[in-house]
């Protein structure tokens, strides 16, 4: 089957009270150990990319590898996701590419700007059969020359629950970003997870039925991060969302859940092993292929965590 959009999957996701995983690809070995997971699983999939992973890797690069990915696996919904696209000629260009969901992400600008280029893109996106995310109040860590709040700007900018429904009929998009005390990257707390889920319940409350999205949600698994410290790495402060939190938020009205951090740790780790045990190995092969193995067995057990595994079918 062809890349689909994220409608059926998050009318699902709601009503059975789980959430997808979106999942960052930067290159093959990323998405086939990825793809190889949910294969497995039999789990509805978006795999996004972000600017910085078009920068990288190119767009044709990228989407060559998803069409091998959808081709591969008839069974499986997949969708490809454009993250954090930041203005309108981003998301056309997007859209025009043959993303199926796009992401405006016009938080930085105020309220009513946030509004005027989401609306753009969704009219845009709407005409051409492409879904539109938005955001809505302000994330902290780190994007790819994107600098996020710091964690402690990071509580006085969790959305409004009341400008939420009115952003929503404003500019017609599908689903929303909500701030909800998660940021980006690999440290997202300096001591105890706090996550607002007043903020999550209040605007489900408000918008029964509409899909909300949950960035900066890696777990930063201990596994992986202690292979990375043992093996002459240095994220002793690492700390990600704890996995109890993304399930519990799944059963709210949070339908898609951003996974890159705990991907390139499991990644790293794996390579940093195979050169700390092996330092003469040189065959690329020899070390992407266990990092790609990393990836495949950390999302097998994330799918298990978004409770989207084996759910496949209905969101066909
Ligand atoms: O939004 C953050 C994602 O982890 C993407 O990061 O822009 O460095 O690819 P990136
Ligand atoms: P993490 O850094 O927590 O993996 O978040 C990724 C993300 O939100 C991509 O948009
Ligand atoms: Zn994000």
């Amino acid at each position: 089957m062809a890349l689909v959009t994220t409608e059926k999957m998050f009318k699902m996701a709601y009503k059975n009270g789980y959430a997808i995983g979106a999942f960052n690809v930067n290159n093959m070995e990323i998405t086939q150990g990825i793809v190889s997971a949910i294969a497995e699983k039999k789990a509805p999939l978006i795999l996004q990319i972000s600017r910085g992973a078009r920068k990288y890797a190119s767009m044709s690069y990228l989407k060559a590898i998803i069409d091998v990915a959808v081709k591969e696996n008839p069974d499986i919904p997949i969708c490809m996701h454009l993250d954090h696209g930041d203005t309108f000629e981003v998301c056309k260009q997007c859209v025009d590419d043959g993303f199926t969901s796009v992401m405006i992400d016009a938080s930085h600008h105020p309220f009513e700007e946030n509004v005027k280029i989401t609306k753009q893109v969704a009219e845009y996106a709407h005409k051409h059969g492409v879904v539109v995310e938005a955001e809505l109040g302000q994330l902290g860590g780190i994007e790819e020359d994107v600098v996020g709040l710091s964690h402690d700007e990071v509580a006085n900018h969790l959305t409004d629950p009341d400008q939420a429904i009115d952003f929503v009929k404003q500019t017609g998009c599908d689903s929303l970003a909500v701030a909800c005390g998660t940021s980006h990257g690999a440290y997202k707390f300096k001591s105890e997870p706090k996550l607002a889920f007043d903020v999550i319940q209040a605007v489900a409350d408000k918008l029964p039925g509409f899909p909300l999205v949950m960035h900066g949600s890696s777990s930063v698994l201990k596994e992986f991060k202690d292979l990375i410290n043992k093996y002459g790495g240095k994220m002793p402060d690492a700390m990600g969302v704890p996995e109890s939190a993304i399930t519990k938020a799944g059963k709210m009205a949070v339908c898609k859940v951003n996974i890159d951090t705990d991907l390139r740790m499991a990644m790293t780790a794996k390579i940093r092993q195979v050169f700390a045990e092996k330092p003469g190995e040189f065959d690329p092969r020899n070390y992407l292929g266990p990092a790609r193995e990393a990836i495949k067995s950390m999302v097998l057990h994330k799918l298990d965590v978004l409770g989207c595994s084996g759910k496949a079918a209905e969101c066909l």
